[in-house]
């Protein structure tokens, strides 16, 4: 065993991945890889907390990892697998409920109250526990690091604090994880309404660019993007949010500095620099298409099936040192 530090990273395969994704979480795993060893999961069983359409998951399960595969994440190199077939993963979640979760933490979730807003009674239980299969995933694969976007720095948080707990009351028994948040990019914004975060669940689709997205369409969708008063191309979050979101977006996906885009673009108007944001998110799209149309849905198996088998091994095992501790085995 090497004594590389352990990197534990998820993606759920609902909706359609977008830009604000990759930027946030992939495209940082990607070059994590090299340094770190890695465990990327597609946590179907998060998923499925709100209702999903069996035959629309199962093809987003596999899409998922395409994905993965497209933006650079190595089968070879990192752990590639589905959260579902590998059940030590909500057995865990049944035990941190038990054993570390308590109710004062989840009723702290600010993701779970934006996404019920009035209808929390109407809620699913599995949607109010999410927080503690996501602190299972990270904590069974003893996690160092968990690179995400900003919406999930709560809930890496309670992993950490269920983390403790939990070593305080049965002995040295997880690492201790500490999320990862990009700098810039770690939270996108909406096209149309820069006061919320892109998201794949919003019913406007207009307002994100999905990885998959016609290209056209992508290119009309930032040309129709939201801009703020005045004229100026200028790096400001408070003052010109919108503005302040494509830069960011401009430097994430064409590999560009926000500071050097704001210099050549002194004097040009928010449309020239719309046209050109455009061409560089098709660029992308379409560097990004021509990888995963080229992987077949035999690879897409096989990546599961080995992913699978060598992700059950570190979770069995550290499942069963957990068992013993608590006492059912
Ligand atoms: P999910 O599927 O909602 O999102 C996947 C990743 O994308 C990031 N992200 C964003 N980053 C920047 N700007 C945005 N607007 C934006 N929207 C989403 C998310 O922060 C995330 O990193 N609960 C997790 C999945 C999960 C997980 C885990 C993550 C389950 N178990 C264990 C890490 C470790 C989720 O629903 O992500």
């Amino acid at each position: 065993m090497d004594n590389k530090k352990i990197l534990f990273s998820g993606v759920q395969p609902s909706g359609s991945f977008n830009i604000a994704g990759y930027i946030g979480a992939i495209s940082q795993w990607v070059k994590m890889q090299e340094k770190y060893r890695c465990v990327f999961s597609i946590v179907d069983y998060h998923a499925i907390t709100v209702k999903q359409d069996p035959q629309t998951l199962r093809q987003q399960i596999k899409e998922m990892v395409k994905i993965y595969l497209a933006a650079g994440i190595d089968p070879n190199k990192s752990i590639i697998f589905q959260q579902s077939s590998v059940s030590a993963h909500t057995e865990l979640a049944w035990i941190l409920n038990c054993c570390g979760a308590r109710m004062a933490d989840l009723n702290k979730m600010t993701q779970f109250k934006d996404k019920v807003g009035a209808n929390q009674e109407s809620a699913s239980v599995g949607l109010f526990d999410y927080p503690v299969l996501m602190a299972a995933d990270i904590l069974l694969y003893s996690t160092d690091l968990v690179p995400v976007g900003e919406d999930q720095k709560q809930h890496v948080e309670l992993a950490r604090d269920i983390a403790k707990r939990i070593n305080n009351q049965f002995g040295d028994l997880f690492v201790v994880p500490q999320a990862v948040i990009k700098e810039e990019g770690a939270r996108i914004m909406s096209l149309l309404n820069p006061d919320n975060k892109m998201s794949k669940s919003d019913p406007n689709q207009n307002n994100s660019i999905a990885l998959l997205d016609n290209i056209d369409l992508a290119k009309k969708k930032i040309m129709k993007a939201v801009t703020d008063s005045g004229t100026e191309i200028v790096y400001d979050k408070e003052e010109k949010p919108a503005i302040a979101n494509l830069l960011t977006i401009y430097a994430q996906l064409g590999n560009r500095e926000i500071p050097r885009l704001v210099k050549d673009y002194k004097g040009k108007g928010y449309g020239d620099f719309k046209k050109d944001l455009a061409e560089v998110v098709a660029k992308f799209l379409n560097d990004f298409q021509d990888k995963y149309n080229k992987i077949s849905e035999k690879e897409v198996e096989n990546v599961l099936r080995e992913g699978a088998r060598r992700a059950e091994k570190i979770a069995k095992s550290k499942l069963d040192e957990i068992k013993k501790a608590i006492g059912v085995k």
